[in-house]
């Protein structure tokens, strides 16, 4: 865990100030990097960090919660602890996603390997899981100004831009995902106007995720957790309602699905 950097920076002007923020996938490389930034800025007030093993934090502004994706019982209970405190939230930002395990999991080269439990897996973190934080969570959003529900997608999930091939189960399961935001962005239009819901894709960055296909990336394309982070958190803030529904980069430009 980093320490608590300077109050100099401050994240997400464009929301309600002091913020309340949910983080899912807290433990993860790019969810840790997002609560240390937020909890280095005093104008986020709470920051609800829910993972499968509750992280601890030096900061008394962050909250954590346990949730596991496949459990949808633990998501129900983690929005039914948020909803308790009595304060909307401004931003939910979903972190979690695999792409190996680690071990045997790994992404296919050739439909040759192609395994269903594999496939399986994907799906139930990559897209299925993100579908049901947005089921329990969106209707926690503030519904009287700008509120944003994000998800970590990836570039490689978009059809178009698929060049390469391989990855099959990675690929799939977040073309799923931005089909999943899309639609629920549509919902949610008519629910709450003012709230955003949008796909993140991050770069590349230097996660436990990453680390087995860093070979080939240019040092400067290979960005450290905190840059990735505020860089993300800054497109965040650019978002408006035009946004809804549609799959931003790092840099704040759009991917076509
Ligand atoms: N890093 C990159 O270069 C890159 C590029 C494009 C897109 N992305 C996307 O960015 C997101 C975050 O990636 P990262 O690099 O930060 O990866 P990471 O460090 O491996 O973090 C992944 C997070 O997902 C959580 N998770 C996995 N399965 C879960 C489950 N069943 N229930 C709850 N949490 C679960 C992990 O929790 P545990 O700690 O409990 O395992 C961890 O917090 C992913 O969606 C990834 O696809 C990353």
């Amino acid at each position: 865990m980093m320490a608590l950097a300077e109050d100099t920076v401050q994240y997400l002007r464009s929301l309600e100030r002091p913020a309340a923020v949910a983080v899912i996938g807290a433990s993860g490389g790019i969810g840790g990097a997002i609560v240390d930034a937020l909890a280095a800025d005093r104008g986020i007030a709470r920051i609800w960090a829910a993972s499968r093993r509750e992280i601890e934090h030096p900061s008394k502004q962050v909250h954590p919660l346990a949730l596991d994706l496949t459990e949808e019982a633990t998501i129900a209970r983690a929005a039914e602890q948020i909803a308790a405190a009595g304060e909307p939230l401004d931003l939910v930002f979903v972190a979690t996603g695999m792409l190996h395990d680690g071990d045997s999991l790994r992404p296919e080269k050739t439909w040759r390997t192609l395994d269903p439990d594999v496939l399986r897996r994907s799906f139930d973190v990559n897209c299925i899981g993100p579908a049901l934080v947005a089921k329990h969570f969106l209707p926690l959003l503030r519904r009287d100004r700008k509120a944003v529900f994000s998800a970590l997608s990836a570039r490689v999930g978009s059809i178009g831009d698929n060049q390469l091939g391989g990855w099959y189960g990675y690929r799939a399961s977040k073309a799923a995902l931005n089909m999943m935001i899309r639609t629920l962005a549509i919902e949610l239009a008519r629910r709450n106007s003012s709230a955003v819901c949008v796909g993140l894709h991050p770069g590349t960055v230097d996660t436990d995720l990453s680390r087995p296909f860093q070979r080939g990336v240019a040092a400067e394309r290979l960005f450290p957790a905190e840059q990735a982070a505020h860089q993300l958190l800054t497109v965040i803030d650019n978002l408006s309602s035009q946004s809804s529904g549609r799959l931003f980069a790092w840099d704040g430009s759009e991917i076509p699905f």
